[in-house]
């Protein structure tokens, strides 16, 4: 799987590459990441990406032109999507993240400042939004969606892992526990150190939450 992220901040969404869990997937190859920097397509001398919006209005606009030469330099894989990153875009679930780790490759386009030209939808195949707030830009968002979708790739982390939480009805984790027994009071629930694995498991299943249901 192939992430591609389109942006103006590239060194912002390179963190990813540095830390944890998807740092080891890149290094084993199980996954590998691109940034496409918009500024490299810009046309005039100063650079520009952006201008001020038609009919007036604070803020400033990503130009189209500059976007969709930096959109058509990624080289595109045949099982391919490209989406941009829009809190008017359609709410990303688990669900989206289990789509989108069938694909080969994910090219997503990151916004900043006041937004982006709406031309950018004959471009894109579709929108997504972390949730309903507004971010200064995409990189963010961006970095959550590698993060959630890469986490599902085989190999990136233990299958196990994942044997609950990706399948509908999307069920979390239980609570756990590790050593000491009793912290400042608080004890570990006694089910867990009984021994009867019958008991363990039932407390267990009672205990799971499921996405989206708080
Ligand atoms: C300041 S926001 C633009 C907000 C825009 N003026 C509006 O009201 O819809 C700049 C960029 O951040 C990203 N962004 C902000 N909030 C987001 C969210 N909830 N989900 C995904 N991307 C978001 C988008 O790429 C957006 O183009």
């Amino acid at each position: 799987m192939k992430f591609c992220v389109v942006t103006l901040f590239p060194e912002f969404v390179k963190s990813i590459v540095s830390f944890s869990i998807i740092k080891n997937a890149l290094a084993k190859k199980i996954l590998e990441f691109e940034t496409i920097n918009i500024r490299d397509f810009a046309t005039d001398s100063y650079k520009t990406v952006d201008d001020r919006p038609y009919g007036g209005g604070a803020g400033m606009i990503l130009k189209i032109d500059v976007l969709e030469k930096a959109l058509t330099s990624v080289k595109k894989e045949p099982k391919a999507k490209t989406i941009l990153l829009d809190p008017r875009g359609k709410r990303f679930t688990q669900k989206k993240a289990e789509e989108y780790s069938l694909l080969n490759q994910l090219i997503i386009v990151s916004g900043h400042y006041e937004g982006i030209d709406e031309r950018i939808n004959y471009f894109i195949d579709e929108k997504v939004s972390l949730g309903d707030f507004i971010l200064t830009g995409g990189e963010i968002a961006s970095l959550a969606l590698i993060d959630s979708v890469g986490r599902l790739i085989p190999g990136v982390i233990n299958q196990n892992s994942l044997t609950k939480e990706s399948r509908p009805p999307f069920f979390l984790e239980y609570p756990q526990y590790t050593r000491p027994e009793v912290y400042k009071h608080h004890r570990v629930p006694p089910v867990l150190l009984s021994g009867d694995h019958a008991k363990i498991k039932k407390w267990r299943e009672n205990a799971s939450g499921k996405l989206g249901v708080k």
